[in-house]
């Protein structure tokens, strides 16, 4: 019999390391002229993606929607929305990015589905008490005629987190829970059936070859049964709360369960197959989703919501490698999503932090200093791409784009906006359709003479698309290309270990192996670089041997300590 050899050490799963891109299919590219983005766009953009150097794709939802929340209201887990194309356009898609060798994530959402869900429609068409009604969360409401909703909850777009039905004989009925807009019902995870039906969706996409999900809302599918009121004023739009203790709707023990049934079907398939949670959790409640037997990676929101401030991310760094680690899980890293304004315009502002306000959609009250959030946005992206781990990128970030804060009202889609009483604008600011060529909009997002994208692009996006950009070496775009290329080839990127270094005042410099260092300089004072290691890339051009203000460095080589 052969001799095992024991103290082999496994190859790490791809997703340990991986950069994935993620693709807001709306509006990516649009192949088909309709100005909305759609996977035909997708495929021919994917020599794009794999030309930039990422290794995953996370698509966010394709499924068809009714789209009262970008396609986060799902009405058929198992398809297509036909303005994104069909099923078998998703399986070529799939072969293809395979072929290119990049991954392919979708996006699950587990916590609510569409009111156009044939479940809510049978739902509505059944008696209280039924088991129709049973796959939701319906109640009695309050007062005398149960004119009142069952408790204070709020839904996270603002208002209230009930909707009260008509019954199907025409009488005022029971309501029903929506953390989200009131076209998302919020699904009873204690139903066996939704169990076994959202284990069916894994798996259908699963057997087409996806190299796994992001978990929408991951911390939020099980609410404590008895519905306890949180005190919530009666006007109050948002909920408005920070980091409460047991919350009865977020992060309950109940959903690991959930996770373990699920980490247990993707583990029945061949190959690294991935689940990554958005689990918006106190940080020492994350690895609990991360434990052996559950879910993969999860997003570190900390880092997004970080100011640009050096002792504030190195505690951030610290922490988002430290707690993972605790359950073996790599650390992760983002910086922008299509929830919050990106992350140009943030550092652009006076507080470069991600607010509260920010989360709720409101543009920054301060003024923006788009040039200062640019550089600073470019020694981001070398920092995060220098961590251990993996990292997210957010598509139209490897453009330097921002976020687009001066949208007419009347174009506004983010379910936010009507449900604040137009006080809050929303999440459209960053999602507006990607540049891709050309000077005249749609910038080529959509062929020639097709319909106008579903957002307006900014004019100087002539300047920003990926053709302007493509070959000019101070360009955001080739910053990532050659960012990506060196995370990629050169050693010293695959330690899974950090180690920072004595730097002076404002310098935040670390060391990833012997041969690999990074440096950034967030003060005012050029910082000397040391004269014994090569400079393998800057985010910005370096003079005279000294890094710059709100510049990042990678060095190789080896010897004397950073000085
Ligand atoms: C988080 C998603 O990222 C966001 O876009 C969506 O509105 C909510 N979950 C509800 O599904």
């Amino acid at each position: 019999m052969p001799r095992t050899r024991i103290h082999q050490k496994p190859a790490a799963p791809w997703w340990s390391t991986a950069v994935v891109y993620q693709v807001y299919l709306r509006s990516f590219a649009d192949g088909n002229g309709d100005g909305v983005g759609d996977i035909a766009g997708l495929r021919a953009r994917l020599p794009y993606l794999r030309e930039l150097g990422v290794d995953a794709v996370w698509i966010t939802p394709w499924y068809p929607s009714p789209m009262a929340d970008g396609g986060y209201d799902i009405a058929d887990y198992r398809a297509i929305d036909p303005a994104f194309g069909t099923l078998a356009e998703a399986e070529e898609m799939i072969a293809e990015a395979h072929a290119l060798g990049v991954r392919v994530v979708l996006d699950i959402v587990p916590n609510h589905t569409s009111d156009r869900h044939r479940w809510f429609a049978e739902a509505l068409a059944a008696a209280p008490g039924s088991p129709e009604r049973d796959r939701y969360v319906f109640r009695d409401g309050r007062g005398e005629a149960g004119e009142l909703p069952p408790n204070d909850w709020r839904s996270e777009f603002g208002g209230r987190a009930w909707t009260r039905v008509t019954e199907p004989d025409g009488t005022p009925g029971q309501w029903y829970l929506h953390l989200f807009a009131a076209e998302q019902p919020d699904l009873n995870w204690a139903s066996r059936e939704v169990r076994s039906d959202f284990e069916a969706s894994l798996r259908f996409w699963f057997d087409r070859g996806v190299d796994g999900f992001r978990i929408d809302v991951a911390h939020g599918l099980v609410k404590d049964h008895t519905l306890p009121d949180l005190g919530i004023a009666d006007d109050a739009v948002f909920e408005h709360e920070g980091g409460k203790e047991d919350h009865p709707h977020w992060d309950q023990e109940g959903v690991h369960e959930i996770y373990q049934t699920w980490r247990k079907v993707a583990e029945s398939y061949a190959g690294d197959r991935v689940f990554v949670a958005e689990a918006h959790v106190r940080e020492d409640r994350l690895p609990l989703y991360l434990r052996q037997d559950e879910l993969h990676t999860a997003f570190n929101f900390a880092f997004l919501k970080s100011a640009w401030e050096p002792n504030v991310l190195r505690e951030v760094i610290d922490r988002g490698v430290r707690t993972l680690a605790e359950v073996g899980a790599p650390p992760t890293w983002v910086l922008s999503n299509h929830d919050v304004p990106r992350h140009v315009t943030r550092y652009g502002r006076r507080d470069t932090a991600l607010g509260r306000r920010d989360e709720n959609g409101r543009p920054g009250a301060a003024a923006t200093d788009r040039a200062l959030g640019t550089r600073r946005a470019r020694a981001a992206a070398l920092l995060m791409l220098a961590l251990p781990g993996g990292a997210y990128l957010y598509q139209g970030e490897e453009l330097g784009l921002w976020e687009v804060e001066d949208l007419p009202a009347d174009v506004l889609r983010d379910p936010t906006w009507e449900r604040s009483g137009r006080t809050v604008r929303g999440r459209d600011g960053c999602r507006v359709p990607l540049p891709w060529s050309g000077s005249d909009a749609p910038f080529g997002f959509g062929p020639a003479g097709g319909e106008a994208p579903w957002l307006p692009q900014p004019a100087e996006w002539e300047y920003f698309s990926a053709q302007f950009q493509s070959g000019a070496p101070a360009s955001m775009l080739e910053l990532y290309r050659t960012a990506l290329r060196l995370r990629r080839e050169q050693p010293g990127f695959d330690s899974g270990t950090l180690r920072w270094l004595d730097a002076p005042e404002g310098v935040l410099a670390f060391e990833r192996s012997p041969v690999l260092r990074c440096a950034v300089n967030f003060s005012g004072d050029p910082m000397p670089l040391p004269r014994d290691w090569g400079v393998l890339l800057t985010s910005d051009r370096i003079t005279g041997g000294t890094l710059p203000a709100d510049t990042t460095v990678w060095l190789w080589g080896g010897g004397a300590a950073l000085r």
